[in-house]
């Protein structure tokens, strides 16, 4: 069944209609979703949603473009979610050169931090990289060494998926592969293992073709796969199949 590796039902374009849409989700098809907190308000919401319904989980993290919120104390309540029972992973977490919201500097300095924490957690990572490919990787090298992960909405080079997957990481999969400007997208999935491939929407945003611009959800993850199928030449269910396995494997779910 369909594994959503990346949602924010926390989102107050969900706020109307929570409650009837996850109840939906079973009869669409999906039994499984992380919910990924990119604030402290987001994490907070993501942990009462995985108390809530027993098919959602939690990442809790601090995305860059929140980085100013960390200190001391700030960081110390994170860690302490960290332990809870329904938290798979620390996400988002990365680098923002895009928005640059905040000092390039103390995005940084908290990226590495989180990853420290995912480390002495035990716990995987989901990555948020946008136009900051350089710095992201090298961090990546440089501070994630043995810690799994999943680089979410990817929007790099084939050679740079290689050199994540190298690394042992997961390539997320969403929305943009169905767009008609998705090519370097659709590339990367035809040239890298399903194996290394997970599914996503990032919903509210970023809505698969044919709902591009619309607010999106779990169950429209099944055009991506769709694509993903028609891409790489093989079933739909082989795709849904093999990307909930390995959604299982990298946050350390029991299927
Ligand atoms: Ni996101």
């Amino acid at each position: 069944m369909i594994f959503d590796t990346h949602a924010h039902y926390d989102d107050k374009q969900f706020d109307e209609d929570r409650d009837e849409l996850l109840n939906s989700m079973a009869a669409m098809g999906v039994n499984t979703i992380v919910n990924v907190g990119a604030s402290f308000k987001g994490c907070r919401r993501a942990l009462e949603l995985a108390e809530k319904y027993p098919f959602m989980y939690a990442a809790v993290g601090i995305h860059p473009d929140e980085a100013g919120f960390l200190n001391e104390d700030t960081f110390a309540e994170l860690k302490g979610w960290c332990r809870g029972d329904k938290v798979v992973a620390v996400g988002e977490i990365g680098l923002d050169y895009y928005w640059d919201t905040e000092p390039r500097d103390l995005q940084k300095k908290w990226f590495v931090r989180q990853l420290e924490l995912a480390r002495e957690m035990g716990l995987p990572v989901n990555i948020h990289s946008r136009d900051a490919a350089e710095d992201t990787f090298r961090i990546i090298k440089e501070h994630a060494e043995g810690i799994p992960g999943i680089i979410h909405c990817f929007s790099g080079s084939r050679e740079l998926a290689s050199e994540y997957v190298k690394l042992g990481f997961y390539i997320g999969v969403g929305g943009v592969v169905t767009f008609k400007n998705g090519k370097k997208l659709k590339q990367v999935v035809k040239e890298i293992s399903l194996s290394n491939i997970v599914l996503e929407t990032d919903c509210p945003y970023l809505a698969p073709e044919p709902y591009r611009g619309k607010r999106n959800h779990s169950g429209y993850i099944k055009y991506i796969a769709q694509e993903v199928a028609g891409l790489k030449g093989i079933t739909y269910e082989e795709v849904i199949e093999e990307t909930e396995k390995n959604a299982r494997a990298v946050y350390g779910l029991k299927s």
